[in-house]
């Protein structure tokens, strides 16, 4: 008997991360740990380094100092070919919708799946992988549309199916509620809880809405100054007199 199956691990573990671009010191020592099967948002006010963080994640910009381990396996270390590997584990929904303009949305769903090809060897078809993504955010009848015919909420909801395609053990979005109005960034939320309960994956929700961030997680990480500046529950940090959290919790 394996007793340390429902044991959660970590799955991304970050240690006194530091970025710089020139004399733009954006991370400044953030510290952070996603266990298995956890929900947490980062919040953050624009040009805070939310995308930064998320890129630094996926290796897609190197750090210059601290540790960084997703998965397991420390990402700084990690040649191309091994970073090609891990991110099939970890999906990454961009901020913006990001679909390819000139494809279908079935030709979207197919390119990761097209990409990372030995993923197809699972004994069910392409094309059933992904009418079940595209049915699991309640899209398929738009099969056969191109991205210009389908509304933001759509676009992201479809984005939202890519990235699911690849059943990854870690999902990344990078303000998955941008752009869109309060009542469609909630449906958006509420299909991340969805998801994440239907997957099982671990999420790390990157946004500047609140909503988004009480809806999706039980854990909100502010992040300001480069910093883990604040953490705890909805509630913990709506109570919080401190003048950086209050910004987020001003109603
Ligand atoms: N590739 C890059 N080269 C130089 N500077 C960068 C680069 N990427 C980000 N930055 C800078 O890092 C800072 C943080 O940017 P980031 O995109 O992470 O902000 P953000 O918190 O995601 O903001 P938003 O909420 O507007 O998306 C900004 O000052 C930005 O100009
Ligand atoms: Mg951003």
């Amino acid at each position: 008997m394996n007793s340390q199956k429902n044991i959660s691990q970590p799955v991304i573990e970050i240690n006194d991360l530091h970025k710089s671009f020139g004399t733009n010191h954006v991370l400044r020592g953030f510290n952070f740990t996603l266990m298995d099967g956890e929900n947490v948002a980062v919040l953050g006010k624009s040009g805070s380094g939310k995308s930064v963080l998320i890129k630094c994640i996926i290796g897609l910009i190197s750090i210059d100092s601290g540790t960084l381990n997703v998965l397991g396996q420390s990402v700084p270390d990690l040649s191309q070919k091994e970073l090609d590997i891990i991110r099939r584990d970890v999906g990454f929904l961009f901020q913006g919708a990001a679909l390819y303009d000139s494809m279908s949305v079935k030709e979207n769903l197919e390119f990761p799946l097209r990409r990372h090809h030995e993923k197809m060897n699972g004994g069910i078809s392409m094309k059933k992988r992904v009418e079940e993504a595209l049915d699991s955010v309640g899209l398929l009848h738009t099969l056969h549309l191109m991205p210009s015919e389908l509304s933001g909420g759509m676009k992201k909801r479809v984005a939202l199916a890519r990235t699911l395609i690849l059943q990854p053990k870690i999902i990344l979005y990078d303000e998955p509620t941008g752009g869109l109005d309060p009542i469609t960034g909630r449906e958006i939320s509420h299909l991340i809880n969805e998801v994440q309960s239907r997957y099982k994956t671990a999420a790390l929700i990157i946004t500047h809405d609140l909503v988004c961030a009480k809806i999706t997680t039980n854990r909100i990480v502010i992040l300001s100054e480069g910093k883990n500046y604040k953490e705890g529950n909805y509630e913990e940090l709506d109570q919080s007199k401190d003048s950086i959290v209050e910004e987020f919790f001003r109603k």
